[in-house]
């Protein structure tokens, strides 16, 4: 067996890091940060506070201790942190991360939810002497109350853009405000107001447009509904929650659309394009404001003293409190996760600091005290915060529990109305030739593709987990998929709809039309940053789907699953009808609402939803916005046929255009901080295999281990221990086998690797390449010399594995490290590529 392995610098080939040789090192012009802040805009909120307000704030900033104010400032995540320690270390607020539920419960039933947040804030209000500071509690109810399990799930931003109705976006603040009330949260992270203008970022879903004229309207709005409008009773009342603003600023407009990264754009930029929703949300008395993880040439925000204390507080009168991300503090140069007098004196006011809150609290009082963190700053700090807690009514004496609103909000049959009707009016008709749409439900419809009958993938991200992936639709209680709503109105007006997620029918159903439901799979943040717009490269498994049924003369129809505009021209063609949803959420039934007719074929609604987001002509026009120059758009931004004008759209769209199978023309990802789809990770021995689930997996005997760990960000690699096991290790599977002939004669398969224990034992690569065909090769030389030396990149000429007749062209099983007896090693950025640095021999 010849081996042939080359050592890269990590970051010289490793994926994603394209963009460091793209961008001029220094763009004088655009780089420059001009700090002129005469050009931002004037505002102040209109939340007027009595007297007693500001005596009470003052009154008890006078009787705090240094240790209390210091524990004020402090955020920490309920699996971090019991009722007990909070009361102790004086800890201000508490959040619960993207999935994180009571005592890990992912069932936990409001009444659950309650009795945590009653326990935290009893805890706050019975100190040893001092202060009585009731905790706040926040949560991400980016689309409703997303980590509770049987709330109401709203489409996704995108969609509310596409609806233009900034009185529907109040209603769904409303509603979603009484649902976190229900379970004792006064506070979300909500509404995001990134004006996203690279639609490879995979928060795009997030953002309500491209517009920042849309954006700053609905910004209010949304503000709003949460809040309740200053100066009327309802004004964060026990039925409204406070409303987060984030993330502040320019998360959306980072270069190469990358998650937490760069923007490199004038100052006017920022005001004009990025800023609009933030004085919006002021003017409507927005109580908080989140600082991004990205930066502005090159400086973190979280670290930008000019934005979040100059223009944010001074210059747009912001009088909340800005609140950090996700240990974003920590990534400021010469912080850590536990130590950033950097960040306090900037402007964050309360640092969202997860897990290393007790290390935090000794550093900042240690910074205090040396006067690295001015007495001044810190009571600015504890004194926004106290502000915020008086107006929202924790002071009012009331536990949680006894301040609930309305106590069945959670999943109520008003808020699911009222999310149906939001997906009625997101959906986006682009093409409807002879006027396939609406369908007659008085005919045989088959219902086909992965995302029919799949409540996870409707919902996409933010929905009961993180990622939005590893649920059923029994995590969705009350919930109905497109396929049942499609169903429903089918069968009540006597037709019949058919599921077969794969298209398979028996041959006496002979559809009259079938409706393909497909697109992306759930993600989040940076999980979800992809490097080229076209749809299913290569794989275009769902344009044969398609195929299929045209072969066959039936009429199809495509319902478009996405959390952005993606490149679909080979899909357009395939269809008569297609339909952008974007990320519908629990409501399914809005979709049939529209596309399925009644009884005599009449629309019952009428397609309202005009895009937010433009849509690509090629893969390639990532950056594709009316004010960008050459803007050539496939459907511009406000694209959205009706039923009433009888337009029928695009016919035959052009394939090979530039930028097909480009940008990654020769690259096969596997796993870019998460298996890419159709991949899926398991863990294996030679009896059993388990799937990779969230962020573990494990065989029963515990042997052998899988997690996922930091590379570059977070958990975007794989670490797989091995206890004294029998051969075993982390696999990589799919339905479809692979072609990879091609790679055979010139590819290789690249991958980062960090040996954090040698293993005991050989490790192999392992590639199940077709039956009867399993090839290995040990990395012997890889493990001794990468041993102790962190990350480093691996690249693997696919010949170096095959034998003389393989062909490689029906792979099954593309990646497998496996090994036996004891070690760890941690795996990122798994991908075929058609090598040119292998032109080395394999070593014996
Ligand atoms: C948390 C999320 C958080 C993310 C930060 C996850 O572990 O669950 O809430 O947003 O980390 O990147
Ligand atoms: C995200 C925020 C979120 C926070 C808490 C971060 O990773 O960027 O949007 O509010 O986690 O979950």
């Amino acid at each position: 067996m010849l081996i042939k392995m080359r050592f890269f610098k990590a970051a010289s080939v490793s994926g994603g890091l394209l963009g460091l040789f793209l961008i001029p090192a220094c763009n004088n012009e655009v780089r420059q940060s001009v700090k002129d802040i005469e050009i931002w805009p004037q505002v102040s909120s209109p939340v007027r506070d009595t007297d007693a307000v500001g005596k009470k704030v003052e009154d008890l900033l006078a009787r705090m201790t240094v240790e209390e104010k210091v524990g004020q400032i402090m955020q920490a995540e309920i699996q971090a942190i019991t009722p007990e320690e909070a009361r102790i270390y004086h800890i201000g607020s508490i959040l619960n991360g993207g999935g994180s539920t009571p005592h890990r419960k992912k069932n936990a039933t409001a009444a659950d939810w309650l009795a945590m947040a009653d326990a935290f804030y009893k805890a706050s209000v019975t100190p040893d002497g001092g202060a009585a500071i009731p905790i706040i509690w926040g949560t991400d109810a980016v689309h409703g109350h997303g980590n509770v399990i049987g709330a109401t799930l709203f489409p996704h931003n995108i969609g509310l853009g596409a609806a233009r109705n900034p009185e529907l976006i109040r209603q769904i603040g409303v509603a979603t405000a009484s649902e976190v009330r229900a379970t004792g949260i006064d506070w979300v992270f909500a509404p995001t107001l990134a004006v996203a203008q690279n639609d490879r970022w995979g928060r795009s879903y997030e953002s309500y447009s491209e517009d920042p004229e849309l954006v700053r309207v609905y910004a209010a709005a949304m503000v709003k509904g949460l809040q309740g409008e200053p100066g009327t009773q309802a004004f964060l009342s026990d039925q409204r929650v406070i409303a987060t603003a984030k993330h502040f600023l320019a998360d959306g407009g980072t270069a190469g659309g990358d998650d937490q990264g760069d923007a490199r754009i004038s100052e006017r930029e920022l005001v004009e394009i990025h800023n609009p929703g933030y004085p919006a949300a002021i003017e409507a008395g927005v109580q908080t404001v989140m600082a991004s993880f990205s930066s502005w040439n090159g400086e973190k925000l979280h670290g930008h003293k000019y934005l979040l204390t100059d223009v944010l507080k001074g210059r747009m009168g912001f009088d909340g409190f800005v609140v950090g991300d996700w240990n974003g503090h920590g990534q400021l140069p010469g912080c850590t996760n536990a130590s950033c007098p950097q960040a306090i004196n900037a402007g964050i006011d309360l640092l969202m600091v997860t897990h290393d809150w007790k290390a935090m609290i000794e550093n900042t009082l240690a910074q205090v005290r040396s006067g690295e963190i001015s007495m001044a700053r810190l009571d600015d700090a504890v004194r926004r915060i106290l502000r915020v807690k008086v107006r929202a009514g924790l002071f009012d004496g009331k536990s949680p529990s006894e301040r609930v609103g309305n106590r069945s909000a959670v999943g109520n049959s008003r808020h699911r109305a009222l999310a149906r009707q939001a997906v009625r009016e997101s959906l986006v008709l682009l093409k409807n030739s002879n006027k396939l749409l609406p369908l007659s439900p008085r005919q045989t419809i088959l219902v086909a593709g992965d995302g029919a009958d799949n409540i996870s993938k409707q919902a996409g991200g933010w929905s009961v987990t993180w990622q939005g992936t590893d649920t059923t639709n029994q995590d969705f209680p009350g919930a109905t998929s497109i396929y049942k709503g499609i169903s429903d109105a089918v069968e009540s007006a006597g037709g019949k709809a058919v599921l077969s997620a794969d298209g398979e029918y028996p041959a006496d159903l002979k559809p009259d039309v079938a409706i393909v439901v497909y697109g992306e799979d759930p993600y989040a943040e940076g999980q979800g940053d992809i490097t080229t717009l076209e749809f299913e490269p290569r794989l275009k498994n769902n344009l044969a789907l398609l195929k299929k049924f045209t072969a066959q003369g039936i009429p199809t129809v495509s319902l478009f699953i996405s959390g952005r505009p993606l490149w679909v021209n080979p899909e357009l063609n395939a269809s008569d009808a297609f339909v952008a949803l974007w990320l519908p959420g629990s409501e399914g039934a809005g979709v049939a609402d529209v596309i399925v007719a009644d009884k005599d074929g009449n629309p019952r609604y009428d397609f309202k939803g005009r895009l937010s987001f433009s849509w690509p002509r090629t893969p390639l026009q990532e950056v594709l916005n009316p004010h960008h120059p050459n803007y050539d758009p496939l459907f511009r931004l406000g694209y959205g046929l009706t039923y009433a004008s009888g337009e029928e759209g695009p016919t035959e769209l052009l394939e090979d255009v530039d930028g097909v199978d480009a940008g990654s023309a020769d690259d096969i990802p596997l796993y870019a901080g998460r298996p890419l789809e159709p991949w899926r990770v398991f863990i294996t021995n030679h009896e059993r295999s388990q799937i990779l689930s969230g962020a573990f997996a494990a065989l029963p005997e515990q042997d052998v281990v899988i997690r996922t760990s930091d590379k570059d960000t977070q958990e975007d690699a794989l670490t797989v221990s091995w206890q004294n096991a029998q051969l075993a290790g982390l696999f990589f599977h799919q339905g479809r086998p692979l072609d990879l002939s091609r790679y055979l004669v010139e590819g290789a398969v690249v991958f980062d690797l960090k040996i954090d224990r040698p293993p005991t034992d050989e490790l192999k690569l392992v590639m199940q390449c077709g039956s009867g065909c399993e090839r290995e090769l040990p990395l012997t030389e890889t493990v001794r010399r990468g041993a102790g030396k962190g990350w480093r990149t691996v690249t693997v000429r696919l010949s170096c594995l095959a034998r003389e007749t393989d062909t490689f062209e029906q792979v099954t099983g593309p990646f497998s490290l496996q090994s036996s007896g004891k070690g760890q090693v941690s795996v990122a950025n798994i991908r075929f590529v058609m090598n040119t640095e292998t032109n080395v021999d394999c070593p014996d």
